[in-house]
């Protein structure tokens, strides 16, 4: 589906970037919005700044956001106001920011997803899978990304969590890093956050137990990968009745 007119906030950002330049490969009409001053951004039809984001949205078919949890809420609901569909990439809101995009997802279609490559969506399936297939055995997950990510773990991870979660049935507890006098207790679930550089994103689950190991892993190359699977969730998700969704529901499965 080409010829939307894609709001895309965050335009100056590293994932904003990205989707901006896929949205013009696409064909669509690219309106930038940045926080503060519209900024000179390549391939962008318009640009607006933050607080004019009621203009922006004019004709708008679709917001896609990628920025901060404080802007992406402010975002999202200015854009249900507006009646324009949301896609937000933004990661890190808690327990309250989820259920405000929640409340905005009443009054127009929100799709929510905390990774928009499709690999992702494959070892989500496939950790489920393992986990099933291995009880009693050992898991840890580490996670690796660019320097200048904000929160931690990635919501990729908090979203594997989960999925080992559900797939044990139980809610194992957490264990954030070790240090000293902490030996593994049974059935805890290691967390490993890494910050480094520009990594794009990588996510392992390591399973052991039974004398082997299994590991399952992803690595993104490059932001082009979360911004085409934004971009597709954004033509899937316009004419969408009002209502939370995630990327499994773009690709025909369960999942985020
Ligand atoms: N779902 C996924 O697949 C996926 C993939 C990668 C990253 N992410 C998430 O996407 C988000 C952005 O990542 P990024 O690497 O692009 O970050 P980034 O390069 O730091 O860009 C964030 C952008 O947000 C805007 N911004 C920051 N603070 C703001 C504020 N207070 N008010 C309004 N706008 C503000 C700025 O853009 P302007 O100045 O243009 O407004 C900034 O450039 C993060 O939460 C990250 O975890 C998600």
């Amino acid at each position: 589906m080409s010829g939307l007119r894609v709001v895309v906030t965050g335009a100056t950002g590293r994932m904003g970037g990205a989707v901006v330049e896929a949205a013009a490969e696409r064909g669509h009409e690219v309106v930038a919005v940045t926080e503060t001053a519209p900024m000179d951004v390549p391939d962008v039809d318009e640009t607006f700044a933050g607080s004019d984001l009621r203009a922006a949205l004019e004709d708008a078919d679709v917001l896609v956001d990628f920025t901060v949890p404080e802007a992406s809420l402010d975002y999202v609901s200015t854009a249900a106001e507006a009646g324009v569909p949301c896609v937000v990439g933004t990661t890190g809101f808690g327990e309250e920011g989820t259920s405000r995009l929640r409340e905005a997802s009443g009054r127009v279609p929100v799709l929510k997803a905390a990774n928009f490559a499709r690999g992702v969506q494959a070892l989500l399936r496939a950790v489920h899978a393992a986990v099933d297939a291995l009880p009693g055995y050992d898991i840890e997950l580490t996670e690796t990304h660019h320097n200048g990510k904000r929160d931690a773990p990635s919501g990729t991870a908090l979203t594997v969590l989960d999925e080992i979660d559900d797939a044990r049935g139980d809610d194992p507890e957490r264990v954030y890093g070790r240090e000293g006098e902490q030996p593994r207790e049974d059935g805890e679930v290691g967390v490993h956050v890494r910050r480094a550089g520009d990594v794009r994103g990588e996510h392992e689950v390591l399973l052991a137990g039974n004398e082997e190991v299994l590991t399952l892993a992803h690595r993104a190359e490059s932001r082009g990968v979360w911004a085409a699977g934004s971009l597709d969730a954004a033509e899937w998700l316009v004419g969408r009745t009002p209502g939370y969704y995630g990327f499994g529901d773009v690709l025909g499965g369960e999942r985020t």
